[in-house]
């Protein structure tokens, strides 16, 4: 079995090996002098198991390109099996045809990766509003885990509040916020979210009150951090303690940080899904728990 990472997961494709007692594949990847890619798997892949670790965030046409060439070789070089892990997974918000004419770039990059050998693949906390099941667009085996409990655990370690209430900033983060409650052993909600535009939005409160309490504010993405920033306003205006901030995929956008910071909350955490100042939490222990289940 051997664990290869692309070029925004090397770092993780350690760590998963490490947890597994496993080699890390190693790459040749660069640029020609016209801009074009080149990828050369430098390790025997001839019958191996193959789990290849890439995150798809920031520049994703590029590591998605990354990805094909990467599993296209791996297959074409006698890999027994590929395994995908795409922690981030850019392009699932597209999954519909919105207006006239748009592409449904959701299916379009899911028939792409089945179509290099990809034999099984792995999300976390997938972006997903309408699709309820990533098996509703993929062909082959996939699935959808959830690195909350992860992040529940590392407040509940680390963290400065008591028995908080969990908030999810709007509708669909009730997955994500049941699953911190349930960690925390304590009650959550939601609130409503808007979107204005990409970087506005307009939140409001449902039932829940947060005076006196301590509350943990739970995403999958902080991009622009307003979603957040908006959340942390009724929080405070409803009087409550500390807040905390955990997300699975800190995409974090130029200044959304210190945006988030500024508002006084206690602290802001994230997973190395997508590797950034607050990525304090690892997802390598579910990524080599699932590889482990996959066997050799
Ligand atoms: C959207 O529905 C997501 O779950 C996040 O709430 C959103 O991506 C956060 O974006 P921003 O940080 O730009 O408000």
């Amino acid at each position: 079995m051997i664990v290869i990472g692309g070029s925004t997961s090397e770092a993780l494709a350690a760590k998963v090996a490490k947890e597994l007692g496993t080699d890390v594949g190693r790459l040749e990847i660069r640029r020609f002098p016209d801009g074009e890619k080149y990828l050369r798997v430098l390790s025997d892949v001839q019958g191996q198991s193959v789990t290849v670790i890439q995150s798809i965030h920031h520049t994703p046409d590029e590591l998605l390109f990354e990805y094909l060439l990467l599993a296209d070789a791996l297959k074409d070089l006698g890999a027994k099996r590929v395994t995908a892990f795409i922690p981030y997974f850019a392009y699932a918000r597209q999954d519909e045809r919105f207006k006239p004419g748009e592409a449904l770039s959701f299916k379009t990059v899911c028939k792409l990766i089945e179509s290099v050998g990809t034999d099984e693949i792995f999300t976390i906390d997938m972006h997903q509003h309408r699709v309820v099941k990533s098996s509703e667009v993929f062909r082959i085996p996939s699935h959808n885990l959830c690195a909350m409990p992860l992040l529940a655990d590392h407040i509940q370690k680390y963290g400065r509040l008591e028995r908080p209430l969990v908030i999810g900033p709007d509708a669909e983060a009730e997955q994500w916020a049941k699953v911190a409650a349930e960690r925390l052993n304590t009650d959550y909600d939601v609130f409503e979210k808007k979107r204005l535009g990409d970087a506005h939005v307009e939140v409001r409160p449902r039932k829940s009150n947060a005076n006196g309490r301590d509350v943990l504010i739970v995403d999958d993405i902080i991009s622009t951090g307003g979603t957040i920033v908006e959340a942390v306003k009724i929080l405070q205006s409803q009087g409550a303690r500390r807040i905390e901030v955990a997300c699975t995929h800190p995409i974090l956008a130029p200044g959304s940080l210190g945006k988030i910071k500024e508002t006084g909350v206690t602290d802001v955490v994230g997973t190395d899904t997508v590797p950034s100042a607050i990525s304090q939490v690892t997802v390598a222990p579910l990524i080599a728990e699932h590889v482990r289940m996959i066997g050799d």
